[in-house]
């Protein structure tokens, strides 16, 4: 399938350093169009693309592609969170697949739509899940897959930050800071993330979360600067458990784990990975970059190109991505339901 033509809308920091590298290094995709509302952003995406047109809007840019059948297959969205439903909407109406930035929507209820628009659109919805593929958790996977530690029973996750991300937009409020906008402090901003990997890596459904969302050193900040989530997974070989700790209040800057099976666990150190097993010499397996080095990641984002082809292509099942986001948001869901209740258990769905 050569040549899969796409829009990137939101030419922010995520679009313009960790996707745009990633599709001009692509045979197999072109990116033909930039939209964005700020004309600062279509004016730096022109310098590094300068045969490409831009739009001020998704709305100009379907006008176009009415007009011109053959302009766009797909869109790459990587505008701030409460955008993306609509954004969604109006791309699979038009007959295009979708590669979304995560959190994919903020509300159950937009995802339910957003399902079953799909049913009838036959187009490919996906978040973009790029931690599965930072070479460290490539590896948590493939030494999980091949048995290293047995049937994996036990997760706990540590993501320490100084502070929330910025954005491009200079001068004006920071999207993550405001939850209307963003759906949540880190909770939203590093749980998807975490959430995405743990079911990656551990069998099972999740049954029952509690958790709670702080204010541990921005009390002036209308969303949460940190987050604590333990969930408990049911399966067939008993009950699996997830210890989630996320952090913006934290001196250090780091990414660190554990997960144990019932065989041997790995300990995550941010830059390598300890594996113990029985009674063997544990394995050390060092990586040069960090999990917590950097925030746009295009090395990343070439596996979730790969992923998305495969989808577009019927080469992996159609949906198991969106039902992935779906559980996620169910989780983000849930956990502040939870802190809302002082942190109570709470059954999932
Ligand atoms: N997967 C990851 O590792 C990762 C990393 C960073 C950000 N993100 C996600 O990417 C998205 C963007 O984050 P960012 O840091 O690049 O933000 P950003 O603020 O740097 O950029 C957002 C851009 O979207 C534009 N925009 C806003 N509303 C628009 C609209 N309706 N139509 C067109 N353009 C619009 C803004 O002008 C801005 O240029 C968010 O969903 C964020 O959670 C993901």
């Amino acid at each position: 399938m050569p040549g899969l033509k796409g829009a990137i809308i939101g030419l922010g920091n995520v679009a313009l350093e960790g996707h745009l590298p990633a599709w001009k290094g692509r045979k197999d995709f072109r990116v033909v169009a930039g939209v964005d509302s700020s004309k600062e952003r279509r004016e730096l995406f022109s310098k590094l693309l300068p045969d490409v047109g831009t739009f001020e809007n998704l709305e100009e840019c379907l006008v176009r592609n009415g007009r011109d059948r053959s302009l766009l297959d797909f869109v790459d969205i990587a505008t701030p969170p409460h955008t993306h439903f609509a954004l969604i909407r109006a791309a699979l109406n038009a007959g295009l697949h979708v590669l979304c930035e995560k959190p994919l929507v903020l509300k159950r209820e937009d995802a339910a739509e957003l399902g079953s628009l799909l049913l009838r659109s036959g187009k490919v919805l996906m978040t973009v899940h790029n931690w599965k593929f930072a070479p460290i958790c490539r590896k948590i996977s493939e030494l999980i897959r091949e048995g290293a530690v047995g049937d994996v029973n036990r997760v706990e996750w540590y993501v320490l930050r100084s502070g929330p991300a910025v954005t491009t937009l200079e001068g004006k409020e920071n999207w993550r800071l405001n939850p209307e906008m963003s759906g949540g402090g880190i909770l939203v901003d590093h749980g998807w993330h975490a959430f995405y990997l743990v079911l990656e890596w551990l069998a099972g459904r999740p049954s029952k979360i509690f958790a709670t969302l702080e204010k541990r050193q921005y009390g002036d900040l209308p969303v949460e600067d940190t987050a604590k989530a333990r969930v408990e997974f049911t399966s067939p070989g008993g009950v699996k458990t997830v210890d989630l700790f996320l952090t913006w209040a934290s001196r250090l800057r780091k990414n660190s784990g554990l997960i144990e099976g019932t065989e041997g666990r790995i300990h995550v150190e941010d830059d390598r990975l300890i594996v113990v097993k029985g009674s063997s010499p544990a394995r050390t397996f060092p990586f040069e970059k960090a999990l917590s080095a950097g925030s746009h990641h295009p090395d990343w984002f070439d596996f979730v190109i790969d992923e998305f082809l495969a989808e577009i292509s019927g080469a992996s099942p159609a949906g198991q991505n969106f039902e992935t986001a779906r559980a996620c948001l169910e989780l983000i869901e849930r956990s502040k339901e939870s802190s809302a209740k002082g942190g109570a258990e709470l059954a999932m769905a």
